[in-house]
């Protein structure tokens, strides 16, 4: 194989270092997008060209409109050319869909570029979001590649949105909008006089507070923000009346169905290349508009500001590195995973499948932990302000909206306690203890409180909400949402969340402990010792541990059940966690390989409902095989690969991250569809008529936590409070792979050989060119803290396993 052609299939391959994507073909199965983020603008866009642009909430407050039709994806902000035939083509597919002598789609972090090539002339449309302002930019180089002179008219196209989507009432909002064109910015300026989040009287009585821009750096020759005199009436988007005649028709004001749209002429020679930009953005102030229209209107500052956009990308993916005999895992761990991760989850949180904008609790904070080998500072701010999202009472909102802090309370019965989960793994990785007095107020009380009582009341609550036989109860449903209806009157229990739980008991204990409080370590010691028992008994099905119970006490994931009868996350974090004994914990894995693990990895649950179940919730609703319903559901699916790797099955955990790895599931695009460089939010299970077909994707934890399981679990090298610990479980005939890790400011250079063909295990260590004895209590070898700023070789070899042989 070309290094050119990494996983090429019909549609694509990646770039020999893995860091773009390159589609050669605009009609890909699915919408084959980017979400491409600063933190705060962001615009997705898909191989087709097509894509939306938002501020801060891709719901609350969407710049341009689109609509969700993954089929047709015509929703976009498009350029027309058309020449002096009257021939007219666009830079992306859509929406002329015209049929260019080539055409490829290169998605790369922090960009997306479309190359094409029509009737002599080639197009590079490359789209970016600069480092720090609210802008996008699409600077667009047109090259005549033939002799003659050639002259082109080009026409932008965009609808405004301006506020809350989906405008389901267009009728209503167009009328709030008005738009104007300033000659000297070469500018169209749209603002509304409306927007859905109440203001400062807490009413939607209240101006949308931004000015939303759509400029051009060469001096336009017309506009238009009609959309009527643009289309025509009853006019398409592929051929728009406007661009067939090749005029605009310098309509703004108010009271029009307002769009932005700029036409610029281009005279181009044999073989001539002319570069220009576009920009659509949305300021705090007109003045603030014009500001970032005038800078980019020079291609040096364009050029500046991507090159800002690669650096801040670059050093963001360089703190961990991984080399590994598997390219389909370098290229999803060094690159994918984290850009998913973080410009998709945690920035945008926005793409084609869930458009979203709001917070999870449990989502963002799972999401977050993408930033601990990168940049830890991150991950503290995400606990705090989750903090800030719960109530005096350890209860804490399932999601909220950031700008109107609207939030939904419920009683969902895991979301609180991700704040503890996260709180102790970031210790793990910071030692930063002095985290625990940071104070934040609460949703229902402003008095600061330190980050360890937000942290401890979530857990006291959970403690409090537990059946007469000791077992956590489920209310509206635990991680798993689709289980929505089995504790309604709070009495269904959940057995995941009793393995959830003892796990954060026994870590916050510990952080207890070091932080002088004994007489709480001590309490949540003796409450795992007794979950851990109840779970084992009340809990245990004979072959693995069921689910949940109903609020009528009848079993969920039980052999009992015809539907339903095994559940993933009961069994893998019951071995994550120790809540079952090492045999037990065989037992249920062998449960879990034997009857949840198929092609594209272990499915949630299996058989899938194909009865809807009022007293379950709607899960049952779905397709069987779908989604929660007996998909594979990939931010569970990577919790199976932690867990084969805490019983040290190196070949089956790496089966498993295989099976899930969209590099490789990509590799059959007619059967997987979706895109081959982010996690898919599920893949379809064997009950579907869709086996094999990937979904939602850019969605879910999956990112964060397959790096995670990646790094941690199959390569071994997991933070601890005491170090950095080297613990690797991976395939047998791996021989060689290597971890360049930031821990605590140092950093570490680790290779790791495996000349006996071992799954596990660790022989010898040389650190610095010493050898290095280095354990944990548990017997797994440790590497010590050192200085920040220093750089330390590690070289270890596996070998016979110490602990565990
Ligand atoms: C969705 C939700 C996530 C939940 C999962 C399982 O991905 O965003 O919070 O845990 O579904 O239901």
């Amino acid at each position: 194989m070309k290094t050119a052609d990494l996983f090429r299939t019909k549609h694509g391959y990646f770039s020999p270092d893995g860091t773009e994507y390159i589609i050669t073909t605009p009609e890909t199965p699915r919408p084959w997008i980017n979400v491409i983020s600063n933190g705060d603008y962001g615009v997705t866009v898909s191989q087709t060209g097509s894509g939306y642009s938002w501020r801060t909430h891709a719901q609350l407050n969407r710049i341009t409109r689109w609509e969700q039709d993954l089929v047709r994806d015509e929703w976009g902000k498009y350029i027309y050319i058309r020449d002096e035939q009257a021939r007219v083509w666009s830079a992306g597919w859509k929406p002329v869909c015209g049929k260019p002598d080539r055409y490829e789609c290169r998605h790369g972090i922090g960009y997306t570029v479309i190359d094409s090539r029509s009737r002599g002339i080639e197009t590079e449309l490359l789209i970016f979001v600069p480092n720090d302002e609210p802008v996008e930019l699409w600077q667009l180089k047109v090259r005549n590649t033939g002799r003659t002179l050639r002259k082109l008219r080009l026409f932008t196209y965009l609808e405004w949105g301006l506020g809350a989507t989906p405008d389901w009432h267009r009728e209503f909002h167009k009328s709030f909008i008005e738009t104007e064109y300033d000659a000297g910015s070469r500018a169209v300026f749209a603002t509304k006089r409306l927007w859905e989040v109440p203001g400062d009287r807490g009413h939607w009585n209240t101006d949308w507070p931004y000015v939303a821009f759509h400029s051009s750096s060469r001096r336009p020759v017309a506009f238009d923000t009609d959309k009527e005199s643009f289309l025509g009436m009853y006019g398409s988007l592929r051929m728009p009346a406007a661009v067939k005649k090749g005029i605009l028709r310098k309509r703004s004001g108010n009271r029009l169905d307002p769009i932005g749209s700029l036409a610029v002429d281009l005279a181009l020679g044999g073989g001539e290349e002319s570069v220009l930009t576009f920009t659509v953005g949305a300021a705090d102030s007109r003045s603030q508009s014009e500001e970032i229209i005038r800078k980019y209107r020079s291609a040096e500052a364009v050029e500046t500001a991507f090159q800002d956009v690669r650096r801040r990308w670059r050093s963001l993916l360089g703190t961990l590195e991984v080399s590994t005999p598997d390219r389909a895992m370098d290229i999803m761990t060094n690159v994918w995973l984290k850009y998913q991760a973080i410009s998709g989850r945690l920035w945008a949180r926005t793409a084609y499948y869930q458009t979203g904008g709001a917070y999870g609790f449990r989502d963002q904070l799972q999401d977050s932990q993408v930033f601990l080998p990168i940049d830890p500072e991150q991950t503290r701010r995400q606990l705090q302000l989750h903090a800030r999202h719960q109530f005096r009472d350890g209860s804490v909102y399932h999601w909220w909206h950031p700008m109107s802090e609207v939030g939904l309370r419920n009683n969902i019965s895991d979301n609180l306690l991700w704040l503890p989960f996260v709180l102790v793994n970031y210790l793990r990785e910071t030692a930063d203890f002095g985290v625990l007095q940071s104070e934040e107020p609460f949703l229902d009380d402003n008095t600061p409180s330190p980050l360890y009582d937000h942290a401890a009341r979530a857990i006291d609550l959970s403690l409090g909400r537990s059946s007469a036989r000791g077992l956590p109860l489920i209310g509206q449903g635990d991680w798993n949402d689709g289980l929505s209806a089995v504790g309604l009157e709070m009495k269904g229990e959940s057995i995941w969340l009793g393995h959830f739980l003892y796990g954060i008991l026994k870590d916050f204990a510990g952080v207890a402990e070091r932080k002088g409080d004994a007489a709480r370590a001590a309490l949540y010691r003796e409450k795992a010792d007794r979950l851990r028992i109840v779970l084992n008994t009340e809990g245990w099905d004979g072959e693995w541990y069921f689910r949940a119970t109903k609020d009528s006490g009848e079993k969920i994931g039980s052999r009992e059940n015809a539907e339903g009868q095994i559940f993933l996350n009961a069994q893998t974090w019951a071995v994550i966690n120790g809540v079952a004994d090492p045999e037990r914990a065989e037992q249920v894995m062998n449960a879990v390989e034997r009857r949840l693990l198929f092609k594209a990895g272990p499915v949630l649950l299996h058989p899938g409902y194909r009865k809807t179940d009022k007293y379950i919730g709607y899960l049952t609703r779905y397709a069987a095989g779908m989604r929660e319903n007996g998909g594979v559901y990939t931010h569970a699916a990577t919790w199976a690969i932690a867990a084969e790797s805490v019983l040290r099955r190196g070949k089956v955990a790496f089966e498993m991250y295989s099976r899930l790895n969209p590099v490789l599931r990509g590799m059959h695009p007619d059967e997987y569809c979706v895109e081959p460089y982010v996690t898919a939010g599920n893949i379809e299970g064997p009950d579907s008529a869709f086996y094999g077909r990937g979904g939602w994707t850019w969605y879910t934890g999956s990112a964060a936590w397959l790096f995670r399981v990646g790094v941690e679990h199959i390569l071994g090298v997991r933070p601890s409070f005491d170090g950095l610990t080297i613990d690797p479980c991976i395939p047998p005939h791996w021989k060689e792979f290597s971890v360049r890790r930031l821990f605590r400011g140092a950093v570490y250079h680790i290779v790791v050989r495996n000349p006996h063909g071992v799954q596990t295990g660790v022989a010898s260590i040389v650190l610095d060119g010493q050898p290095h004895d280095g354990r944990c209590r548990d017997g797994t070898r440790l590497l010590p803290v050192f200085q920040s700023g220093s750089e330390h070789r590690v070289e270890v070899v596996m070998g016979k396993d110490v602990k565990f042989s």
